[in-house]
């Protein structure tokens, strides 16, 4: 799955609409090639948020995999402005801990990536809207990719975000204006977590407009002229209950 998507960037890569011209860093291409037979759906599904991780190291190869997938994520204009932090070294792991409001489980990593924004060019080609906005949605598009990734390759991690930013600038010596947003600890799986609550479709799902929601959504998804029959069920009765609004208007009366 990982390579086909290689094959495609690179036969992409000159119809790439950059916010500017790839320099030489950029162009290089890494070939890490950790394989998966997962599905992407299953791989959506069972991906889980992991706290406990083995002794063993992982591989290099995988954990370029895991990288990769990072930095293959959309942002705003193409502009990538994420930077991984790939901390190996186990005093700075278990400062980077202490630093997550002691979540401590961190120290059984044995690595730790630490995704950080670069904000400059987004703001300069994106205004507010680009630091407000389009700074983490681009660097939670590289997480999201790296936690599917590591899980895909037989690995774990969970997206840690309570942490004191500045105790971290200091510890990883992260210049102000590039902000950490989360914290990837990586390693096997040591534990099996059960999938938690998910509200199901018809609690987050609203058709055509905010707020309308359909109870038999599954009915609906797999047979679209029902919910066109609902809406003009719907429509029929709004425009009944104004027809008799209108109609009792004439008939009140004033005391
Ligand atoms: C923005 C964000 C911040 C999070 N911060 C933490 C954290 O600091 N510590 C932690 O243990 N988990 C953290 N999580 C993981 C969530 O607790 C976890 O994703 C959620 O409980 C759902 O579980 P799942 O990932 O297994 O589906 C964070 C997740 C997100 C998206």
């Amino acid at each position: 799955m990982i390579n086909q998507g290689k094959k495609y960037l690179k036969k992409q890569t000159t119809n790439l609409i950059m916010a500017e011209e790839p320099d030489q860093e950029k162009s290089v291409d890494t070939e890490f090639t950790a394989k998966s037979n997962m599905d992407i759906f299953e791989c959506l599904a069972t991906r889980r948020s992991i706290r406990k991780f083995t002794s063993s190291d992982i591989p290099m190869e995988m954990l370029g995999t895991i990288l990769d997938a990072g930095r293959f994520a959309p942002s705003s204009g193409n502009i990538q402005n994420w930077r991984f932090v790939i901390v190996k070294n186990r005093e700075t792991i278990a400062k980077i801990a202490e630093a997550s409001m002691q979540q401590l489980w961190i120290n059984q990593a044995p690595v730790v990536v630490v995704v950080c924004a670069e904000t400059e060019k987004i703001s300069q080609f994106y205004g507010v809207r680009g630091e407000r906005l389009y700074l983490i949605q681009n660097c939670a598009a590289a997480i999201e990719n790296m936690l599917l990734a590591a899980h895909a390759v037989g690995l774990a991690s969970c997206w840690v975000g309570a942490f004191d930013e500045n105790a971290l600038r200091r510890i990883l010596n992260i210049p102000e204006d590039i902000r950490p947003q989360a914290i990837l600890p990586i390693g096997f799986p040591d534990e099996i977590v059960p999938s938690p609550m998910h509200y199901t479709l018809e609690a987050v799902c609203f058709f055509e407009r905010y707020g309308s929601k359909i109870a038999n959504l599954e009915r609906v998804l797999q047979n679209p002229d029902v919910f066109g029959k609902i809406q003009g069920a719907v429509k029929t009765t709004i425009e009944a209950g104004k027809d008799i609004a209108e109609k009792a208007k004439g008939k009140i009366i004033k005391r």
